[in-house]
């Protein structure tokens, strides 16, 4: 098929949304290459090849002949699905009929399925498909699949509207070269090229910030959050937790350190089949977040292990901490869980900070283990209480509406995520009653991908039961004084002191 950018713009004025014709007649320099065109705006994906067919990306299954390890952790990561997860095919369809015009088939295509949009196979019919009436073809199925990342041979990131990567900035070259972190690979298939941008943020950050079109809002910035963190300052880039295993990203969060300067990694081994060397570090390509419900609903191989590794990836992002203060002599107490972001090199949550539910799990029980207080347990069907401290941002749109979907978000009104080692409290208020002698304190920081109420709108009622992740718990016992038991250190705060105030 042609591209016919006007006459998507054309198409687009007349519905009303005059910027997509803007977008797609973007021109782009980069150095000594001729000048690139934009064709597929709102994305800023481009190609260096006019007109490329799906053919010119390979199957994955391919390259898994000789780069086992790396095909091994791709598939059942969810960079094998972005175009098949159907919580994802779900919110495209809605984002595609409110908007109209393919303007977001082409944004959000750039970055699910980026072959799909480079070749102009996609195509949208509410009757069709099998999660959301978006079809394509071949490999472009396979969302962000070894092609994807490793024909991208720069990214107009320097001259991006936003003023950095994002909307998947990247250029592609497709073709039998293949560029990597490797300075002297040989290959016996393919070509291969260094690519310094394959071992920065930069690079994950053309993807992992997401910007609207129109009113340039930052909807999704990890890469951007990332920037503004001592792992940034330290050198610590994305790919040193995401592509080595979790114990190893433990490791690179507490001693600062990046993996290869990490002791005895162990993370060596050869790189492809055919290699002349073993090299001293390869990387997993499981790309683990902490998405662990897709995987394992689409069956794909690998799902389970993916899974696992991303509930122990959730489970090593945080710490907590208790504080408990008498407010006054009749048994009122206020109650502090302190959490930290001990192991996330950007917000906790983050990119769907909107979305994403991160909460607390809190219950006093008196001394006969009798429950006195309890806030943010989750219901029998499977949602939040009222007063839950959730650690999210509100989202609205550009009337200062409440919404959580993306395509209308223009701004947060309270932003309660996370900063990297940095910490935020939950706080409560309690009465223990007098017959009391003390009183034990739970606390559970808890995950779940998003809410009952979105998986059922986007996948139908009862259709999935959103799984709960435990985090983290700490449970600690005090005397009325609220000094804690079994000797846990906790600083002191005495009914008089508060009293004398
Ligand atoms: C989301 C992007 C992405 C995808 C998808 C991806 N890779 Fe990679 N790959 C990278 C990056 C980035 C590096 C370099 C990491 C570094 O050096 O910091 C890399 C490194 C490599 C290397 C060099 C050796 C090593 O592991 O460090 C090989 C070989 C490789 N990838 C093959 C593959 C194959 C085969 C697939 C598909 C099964 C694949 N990649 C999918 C981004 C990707
Ligand atoms: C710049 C690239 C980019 C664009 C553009 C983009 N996305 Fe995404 N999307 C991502 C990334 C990266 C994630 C993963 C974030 C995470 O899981 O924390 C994601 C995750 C999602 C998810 C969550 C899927 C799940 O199972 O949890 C949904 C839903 C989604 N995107 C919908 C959309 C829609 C709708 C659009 C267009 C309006 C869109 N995205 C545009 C990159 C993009
Ligand atoms: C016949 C075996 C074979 C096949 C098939 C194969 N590769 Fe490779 N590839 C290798 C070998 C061998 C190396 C070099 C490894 C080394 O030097 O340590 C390599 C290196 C690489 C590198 C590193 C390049 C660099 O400079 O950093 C990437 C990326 C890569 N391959 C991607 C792919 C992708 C993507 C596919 C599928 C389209 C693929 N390979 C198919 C054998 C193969
Ligand atoms: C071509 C675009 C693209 C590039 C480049 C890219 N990603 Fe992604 N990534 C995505 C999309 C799209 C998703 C979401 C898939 C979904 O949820 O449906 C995703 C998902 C993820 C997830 C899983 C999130 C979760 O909720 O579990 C992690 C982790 C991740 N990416 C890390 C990386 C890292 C690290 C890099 C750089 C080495 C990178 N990505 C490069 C597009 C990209
Ligand atoms: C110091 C280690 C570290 C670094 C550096 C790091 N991450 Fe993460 N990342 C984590 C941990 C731990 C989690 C799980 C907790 C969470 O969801 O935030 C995570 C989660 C994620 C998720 C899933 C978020 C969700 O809940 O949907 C995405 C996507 C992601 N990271 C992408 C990136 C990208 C892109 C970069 C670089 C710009 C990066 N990460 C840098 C440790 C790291």
């Amino acid at each position: 098929m042609k591209n016919r950018p006007w006459l998507i713009g054309l198409l687009a004025t007349f519905f009303g949304i005059a910027s997509t014709v803007m977008y797609s007649t973007q021109a782009l320099e980069t150095e000594g290459k001729p000048a690139l065109q934009k064709l597929h705006g709102p994305s800023e994906i481009a190609s260096t090849k006019a007109h490329p067919k799906v053919e010119d990306w390979e199957d994955p299954e391919v390259c898994g002949g000789c780069h086992e390890r790396q095909y091994k952790g791709w598939q059942g990561s969810m960079h094998s699905i972005s175009f098949k997860d159907p919580v994802f095919q779900a919110e495209w369809a809605l984002a595609e009929k409110a908007v109209g015009g393919g303007a977001m088939t082409k944004l959000c295509g750039g970055c699910h399925t980026p072959i799909g949009i480079l070749t102009n196979t996609v195509k949208f019919d509410p009757k069709l498909g099998k999660h959301g009436g978006f079809t394509t073809e071949g490999v472009a199925e396979k969302g962000v699949s070894c092609d994807v990342c490793h024909t991208a041979s720069g990214s107009s990131a320097k001259t991006s509207p936003y003023g950095g990567p994002g909307n998947n900035s990247l250029i592609y070259t497709p073709g039998t070269t293949k560029f990597g972190p490797l300075k002297d690979a040989k290959s016996p298939y393919h070509e291969t090229q260094f690519s310094d941008q394959h071992t920065k943020a930069e690079f994950c950050g053309n993807c992992h910030n997401i910007f609207h079109p129109d009113n340039k809002f930052p909807i999704e910035h990890t890469y951007d959050e990332w920037k503004q963190t001592p792992y940034a300052q330290n050198g610590i880039v994305c790919q040193d937790c995401h592509m080595v295993p979790v114990d190893t990203a433990r490791r690179v969060a507490d001693e600062m350190k990046r993996p290869k300067d990490l002791k005895d990694h162990g993370l060596g081994g050869i790189a492809g089949a055919g290699a002349e060397n073993e090299r001293s570090l390869v990387h997993d390509h499981g790309f683990v977040g902490g998405n662990s419900i897709i995987a394992p609903l689409l069956g794909v191989e690998g799902g389970e292990e993916h899974k696992a590794e991303a509930i122990k990836r959730l489970q090593s992002a945080a710490e907590l901490d208790l504080f408990v203060k008498p407010i006054d002599a009749t048994g009122t107490y206020e109650l502090k869980v302190k959490v930290t972001n001990q192991r996330a090199g950007h917000q906790l949550p983050t990119s769907l900070t909107f979305i994403r539910q991160i909460w607390l799990d809190v219950s006093v029980t008196d001394a006969q283990g009798k429950v006195v207080f309890r806030s943010g347990e989750l219901g029998a069907n499977n949602r939040l209480p009222e007063g839950t401290v959730i650690f999210r941002n509100n989202s609205v749109d550009k009337d200062g509406k409440n919404t959580v979907n993306p395509w209308e978000v223009a701004g947060f009104t309270e932003i309660n995520t996370i900063p990297p080692k940095g910490f935020r409290y939950g706080t409560y208020a309690f009465r223990l009653p007098a017959y009391s002698a003390g009183f034990t304190v739970t606390a559970k920081l808890n995950y779940m991908s998003y809410d009952q109420y979105l998986a059922d709108k986007l996948l139908g009622k009862d259709a999935v039961k959103v799984p709960a992740v435990n985090m983290k718990t700490l449970t600690r016992s005090f005397d009325p004084q609220g000094r804690t038991v079994a000797g846990l250190s906790q600083p002191i705060q005495r009914p008089a002191q508060v009293a004398r105030r």
